[in-house]
């Protein structure tokens, strides 16, 4: 990564300061915007404060007494302006010179006509100096907000690569995968008792499972990875345990369950409260119960949970169960058959729906709680409306 180690380019940050400012000085007047409205609206802030500090200046010579007022809102009025458009460094310095010889120019004329000591001409290099510290760590802040902001743009197009590398070797795997398959399938039917050719395709079969939930990992970033729209809660889930309770022999239970809908992707949620019975199913034995449920947490959010009373989770394992191939016990995950990926789907899932999923160890199995964000919405107007759940749009 020394790429991201390198010092920021100077002309860059200065061009792109002056761009972040929204006020790029240009080096000569061909280069000038021609068209005096855009030209007005991007330099509003400075034309405005040029006003203020000639009122001030206006001011300091009309009111000689006085004048350290008008001369101290010059001077902060500048350095306010500067914090917030931070000019590349020639025309901050142009801009300091003429607030200085303006400022100094009245102050010595007074001095002259008797009405301020000298000794008041030192402010002016002084609030010089003050202004040129705060340009400086201005400067700073823009440059170290340049470095971030690349090295954000670099972090994400690795990632894009990441995430493209996955799915392209993914795709190419799958033809071969899939006419090995078919050969073995066709030597089995000569020899149906062959141990070596039923693990070759059980482990194929394997490489099958890996090779689809890669490619869906893969995708989960791209925007059309989810296809929004409106789901009951409660027929989906019964629908969902319906299913599941003919699959597997468990002492299934259906919890309280919430009405309304929500604005979901249905594919997707489905997969992944498949994954999580089918973890629930996979680590827990005949007889022990699995219950699906689901609540409304507050104004914002329902959660729909699984929770089996199986092996459970260690404690230092719940942090990496969720990783791409993080499973709590290698061994036992390789016994039955666990790939590890089931449980990066469900949590990339819930992320593009805004939500999450957490996990708690009980003492007697786990919980997994799929958390979505909901906002309440109501009837057609007019109508005495029944509140629902309807998740905010996209993800
Ligand atoms: N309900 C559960 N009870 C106990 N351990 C669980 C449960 N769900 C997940 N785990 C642990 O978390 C690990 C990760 O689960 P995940 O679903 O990602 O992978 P997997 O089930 O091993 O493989 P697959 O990709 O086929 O789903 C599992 O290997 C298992 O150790
Ligand atoms: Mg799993």
């Amino acid at each position: 990564m020394s790429t991201l180690a390198q010092p920021p380019d100077r002309g860059r940050v200065r061009r792109l300061a002056g761009a972040v400012a929204g006020a790029v000085v240009r080096p000569g007047p061909g280069s000038l915007p021609t068209r005096g409205g855009s030209l007005l609206a991007r330099y509003r802030p400075e034309l405005l404060w040029a006003l203020f500090a000639l009122a001030n200046y206006v001011a300091m010579v009309a009111f000689e007494s006085w004048e350290t007022i008008p001369f101290h809102f010059i001077w902060i009025s500048l350095t306010l302006l500067y914090g917030f458009r931070v000019w590349p460094t020639r025309p901050m310095l142009m801009i300091l010179g003429a607030v200085m010889a303006l400022t100094a120019e009245s102050i010595s004329l007074d001095a002259f006509n008797g009405t301020q000591l000298w000794g008041e001409l030192f402010e002016v290099p002084l609030m010089a100096a003050m202004f040129l510290a705060m340009a400086w760590h201005a400067q700073r802040r823009v440059e170290a907000q340049l470095v971030a902001e690349r090295q954000a743009g670099e972090l994400t197009s690795m990632l894009e690569r990441h995430d493209r590398f996955i799915h392209d070797a993914s795709h190419e795997l799958r033809t071969p995968v899939t006419i090995a398959r078919g050969h073995l399938e066709l030597l089995r039917a000569g020899d149906p008792g062959s141990a070596e050719l039923a693990v070759a395709l059980d482990e194929l079969g394997r490489m099958d499972a890996i090779i689809e939930r890669l490619l869906l990992l893969a995708t989960a970033g791209h925007p059309d990875f989810l296809q929004i729209s409106q789901v009951e809660v409660e027929p989906f889930l019964e629908e969902l345990f319906m299913r599941w309770s003919e699959v597997a022999r468990r002492s299934w239970r259906l919890g309280p369950l919430p009405d309304g809908a929500l604005a979901v992707d249905p594919e997707r949620i489905r997969a992944a409260l498949d994954a999580l019975l089918e973890n629930a199913v996979k680590y827990s034995q005949e007889g022990d119960a699995i219950e699906l449920r689901a609540r409304r947490v507050g104004p914002a959010e329902i959660v729909i949970e699984v929770a089996d009373e199986g092996c459970g989770i260690p404690r230092e394992a719940l942090a990496r169960i969720f990783e791409r191939f993080g499973r709590a016990d290698a061994a036992r995950a390789r016994s039955t058959g666990g790939v590890g990926l089931g449980l990066a789907i469900v949590d990339a899932i819930a992320k593009r729906h805004g939500g999450r999923c957490t996990v708690q160890s009980t003492g007697r199995g786990a919980v997994f709680a799929l958390h979505l964000p909901a906002t309440p919405v109501y009837g057609p107007a007019g109508e005495k409306g029944i509140p629902g759940w309807v998740l905010p749009a996209g993800g």
